[in-house]
């Protein structure tokens, strides 16, 4: 089936160009710059990539296990690298989901899976979150969602956009519920080791063996243009079935995203930047916070973690702020809550580093909305 333009990527695609001198909703930290890493490079490498494995290179998947607390429950054959968390998602529903199977996904949430699935023609079904709780996980509506013909759960944790976690208490919840359906169990955890309100939550992989970890350097580390991600899983088929499907799409990892992510999760330097970039976010998070509390039409629930949330806007949609706000004389960009089906809202962010310009569009933004 014709794959359908998501409202995220068509807001996306429609605001490309327009400019923006500031930015209140990047996702990602400070991106580093490629010289940060040119003395680990090795200037002999081959960039023909043959001799390499399928799966990716063994020291990037054992750095992958470590950061994601997997070293001791999977092996490094369980974790195959991809082009972003973006494509482990795509590989894993693709192999696992046939029409008319039924889906159970979280909203508002990453829509992606949505995506995949209305071009698949599976049975979406949506658990919703709720402002007034928190944007907590429905766990009672989740339970009833996820009935014995439930093929495929796909959750993000921390959730995209709200930030709130899943404990780990509440991930054995979720364990426990998808196992009695026989269900697979995705969790997208792109957003992972920027939690502010408690320690990472484990990773599904080793909670469950039809749990997928997917996962990225793209948001903490700010490494997003390497395009280098990964899928975890310890059921040996459904990571071979991975291969074979990227095989017949992009065939294999790209040479430079791959070396350079495995120098960026040694260990040391991944402590370092996550350090520098938690520093940063609890900066300007607390920054945003008092902000949001000093405007009259503003509300939200403070992420839990990422970088990002969901701010409710008295008087107006979310989408007509947005739209109005990147023209003259504000020139801001942040996106519309109907990105993600809740169009009472902006989704409001403090990544990006300097080149955001955070403080110069909080005080555009302030100016729009008359405060
Ligand atoms: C929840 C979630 N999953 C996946 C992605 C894709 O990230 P990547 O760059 O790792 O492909 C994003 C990007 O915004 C995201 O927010």
């Amino acid at each position: 089936m014709k794959v359908k333009i998501h409202t995220l990527f068509e807001y996306l695609l429609e605001t490309t160009g327009s400019e923006p001198e500031a930015f209140v909703g990047f996702s990602l930290s400070q991106p580093p710059k490629l010289g940060d890493f040119l003395g680990d490079l090795d200037p002999d490498l081959s960039l023909d990539w043959n001799g390499q494995s399928f799966r990716g290179l063994p020291a990037l998947r054992d750095n992958v296990l470590a950061v994601s607390g997997l070293s001791d429950a999977c092996a490094p054959d369980d974790v195959l690298i991809t082009a972003g968390a973006a494509e482990a998602n795509y590989l894993a529903f693709q192999q696992l989901v046939a029409p008319g199977d039924r889906v159970v996904t979280e909203t508002p949430g990453w829509p992606q899976i949505d995506v995949l699935g209305r071009a698949m023609g599976a049975e979406m079904v949506h658990v919703r979150r709720r402002e007034d709780d928190g944007w907590a996980f429905p766990m009672q509506a989740f339970a009833d969602a996820v009935t014995p013909d439930t093929r495929l759960i796909f959750l993000t944790n921390p959730n995209n956009p709200t930030g709130r976690l899943l404990t780990d208490a509440e991930l054995r919840q979720v364990v426990d519920i998808a196992r009695a359906a026989d269900a697979w169990l995705v969790v997208d955890e792109v957003y992972a080791g920027l939690e502010w309100a408690g320690p990472r939550p484990p990773s599904i992989a080793g909670m469950y063996d039809k749990g997928i970890t997917t996962g990225s350097v793209s948001k903490a580390l700010g490494l997003q243009g390497l395009r280098t991600g990964w899928l975890i899983c310890r059921d040996p088929e459904m990571v071979m079935d991975a291969v074979i499907l990227r095989e017949n799409g992009s065939e294999i990892m790209n040479i430079m995203g791959e070396v350079i992510a495995e120098i960026a999760l040694r260990p040391e330097r991944y402590a370092a930047a996550l350090d520098a970039a938690r520093a940063e976010a609890q900066k300007t998070l607390t920054m945003l916070d008092m902000f949001i509390a000093g405007q009259e039409r503003l509300s939200w629930v403070r992420p839990e973690a990422g970088l990002i949330g969901l701010a409710r806007v008295e008087g107006e949609d979310g989408e007509t702020l947005a739209r109005n706000l990147l023209t003259d004389p504000y020139r801001t960009f942040l996106l519309p809550g109907s990105a993600y089906n809740e169009p009472a809202h902006i989704r409001v962010g403090v990544g990006g580093g300097a080149q955001a310009n955070l403080d110069v569009g909080l005080i555009r933004l302030a100016e729009y909305l008359g405060q």
